[in-house]
């Protein structure tokens, strides 16, 4: 048998384009703590990005509580239930309680029209994601949120380097957090990022994830831990020195699926989004009724020729013990994510997926 493909590997720059950043580390004997090549990294993200101001973290989780806490998020937040589970469980980790609302069929990021509904007195916020990289409707999320004077943190963990006709789509909302995990475009094995408009929002957040410390004397908030360390940052420096190939490879990638796949009946890939530029993050496909195996038949199929697809995002985050309680979860009132959780196969893809092993998967997909 071939070897296993999984749904996603990570990009490694060559392993001695490495070794003299961590020769720096080892010479200058700085770890962390805001070190030099965390400041480093901050200033070449907000330029490749082109946003203003970024903090980095060691993680997207902790930057998602972070912002919360931020913001000073109370009470109930809007969410989607269609996401990484690491969404909804910063709420809880910030005290505030999910309300689920319902996606849109074509993009699966939260239904702006389903968001007037779910607004209680207690809401005073919004976390969407860009699901996959596909930007939220953010016009009309703005609108809403401007109408009933709440926040906006989107969930951008998914849309590092994707811009819309204005630039950046990290540039929305009160403030935008994102994952630099080992699975993601870019990536610093672990690490994430919260992306702010002004100085003093990302000063507060610089304190709020180091503990709260303002000086040697001064704490002013029961900060976390949330710092990145300096061999991630040297790496992340490092790998955005190869993103241009990454994206190429990438695009290459999607583009092999859109041409293989667009004869097969019932396969439906995610339409090509009106982005200025995409991130080719995830290959998710809809296995449609007309197709002759069901989502989990094909998904199983794959994997006995040593394909990992992923059902993303299945179960929804509101399916899980701890959501499944609320009101908002209930399957009857998410009926568009309740049905792509169970049609949706995100099929290997990254940048160095060979032109043989992705034929492999579009041949078993074609019913080869
Ligand atoms: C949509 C979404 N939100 C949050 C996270 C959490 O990020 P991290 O794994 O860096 O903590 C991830 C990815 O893992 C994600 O895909």
């Amino acid at each position: 048998m071939s070897k296993p493909i999984y749904v996603t590997q990570p990009y490694l720059p060559p392993l001695q384009e490495f070794i003299p950043y961590l020769q720096q580390i080892w010479d200058n004997k700085i770890l962390t703590n805001g070190g030099p090549f965390h400041q480093q990294l901050e200033d070449a993200l907000c330029e490749y990005l082109s946003v203003n101001h970024i903090s980095l973290f060691s993680n997207g989780t902790l930057a998602l509580i972070t912002a919360l806490q931020a913001l000073r998020v109370t009470g109930e937040v809007i969410t989607t239930p269609y996401s990484f589970v690491a969404t909804a469980h910063s709420l809880l980790w910030h005290s505030n309680k999910p309300v689920f609302v319902d996606i849109e069929p074509e993009t699966f990021n939260m239904d702006p029209s389903k968001i007037e509904a779910a607004i209680t007195q207690q809401t005073t916020a919004i976390l969407p994601v860009h699901c996959y990289g596909n930007p939220c409707d953010v016009a009309a999320i703005q609108k809403i949120a401007d109408n009933y004077n709440l926040r906006i943190i989107y969930d951008a963990c998914h849309a590092f380097g994707v811009a819309d006709q204005g630039g950046s789509v990290l540039r929305h909302g009160d403030l935008s957090c994102i994952s630099f995990h080992a699975t993601k475009v870019f990536n610093t094995f672990e690490g994430g990022a919260i992306i702010c408009p002004d100085l003093k929002t990302k000063k507060r957040i610089d304190q709020l994830k180091n503990f709260g410390i303002v000086d040697e004397v001064t704490v002013v908030a029961p900060g976390i831990n949330g710092k990145m360390s300096e061999i991630n940052a040297a790496f992340g420096l490092l790998h955005l020195q190869h993103m241009d190939t990454v994206m190429d490879l990438r695009a290459k990638v999607d583009a092999g699926y859109r041409e293989g796949l667009k004869a097969i009946k019932g396969i439906r890939c995610l339409p090509q989004t009106a982005s200025r530029t995409r991130n080719y993050s995830y290959f998710p496909v809809s296995v449609e009724p007309d197709y002759p195996l069901k989502r989990d038949e094909l998904f199983q199929k794959l994997k006995d020729h040593g394909i990992n697809g992923r059902r993303y995002f299945y179960p929804l985050i509101s399916d899980f013990s701890m959501y499944r309680g609320l009101p908002s979860a209930a399957p009857s009132k998410l009926p568009v994510a309740s049905a792509a959780a169970q049609k949706v196969l995100c099929l290997p893809m990254y940048p160095t997926l060979d032109l043989v092993s992705q034929q492999r998967v579009i041949d078993l997909v074609a019913g080869d």
